[in-house]
């Protein structure tokens, strides 16, 4: 069978900073795009891929962070227990790595590819991996984690001196 691949958005793509909208139901095309987003992933090597980054706003992840793979519909974090801190990449920011503070334990509600809504609660790196991937459905990247003197770095390309 051939894989379908498809093009991942880079920073700076305005998408990446766009809201996506939530999906009615799952259909033969949604399900289309979930195998394509599973099959881009894989192939980049990723353990999540977030909608956006193939330039389509529709609140739909995948991830595969080594316990299998998980195909969400209108993801919700509906709960957080604990915190971990890690360094982060993305496929969005090729050879970028940030370290973040996230929730170590998440609850989430979701559709499934099969339309029925769940909830289910996940650990450590698929944890993470979820918060990241629910971060890019709201526009939020990696990067607004860095700390302030990063951003001003990052956005400026020069260095700023304090007084
Ligand atoms: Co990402």
């Amino acid at each position: 069978m051939s894989v379908a691949l498809l093009e991942i958005t880079i920073y700076p793509n305005p998408i990446l900073r766009s809201k996506s909208k939530k999906l009615e139901a799952v259909g033969d095309e949604e399900t289309k795009l979930i195998n394509y987003m599973v099959d881009t992933m894989y192939t980049n090597k990723g353990i999540g891929l977030a909608a956006p980054q193939i330039g389509i706003l529709k609140r739909i992840i995948v991830v595969d962070a080594g316990e299998g793979l998980l195909k969400m519909v209108n993801p919700q974090i509906i709960s957080k227990v604990g915190q971990s801190l890690l360094e982060e990449g993305c496929l969005s920011f090729p050879g970028k790595l940030v370290e973040i503070q996230r929730a170590e334990e998440v609850a989430v509600s979701f559709t499934d590819d099969k339309n029925k809504n769940c909830i289910a609660s996940f650990k450590g790196l698929t944890a993470r991996a979820i918060q990241h991937e629910i971060d890019h459905l709201n526009g939020r990247l990696i990067i607004d984690y860095l700390p302030w003197y990063k951003k001003v770095f990052l956005k400026r390309g020069e260095t700023k001196c304090l007084q």
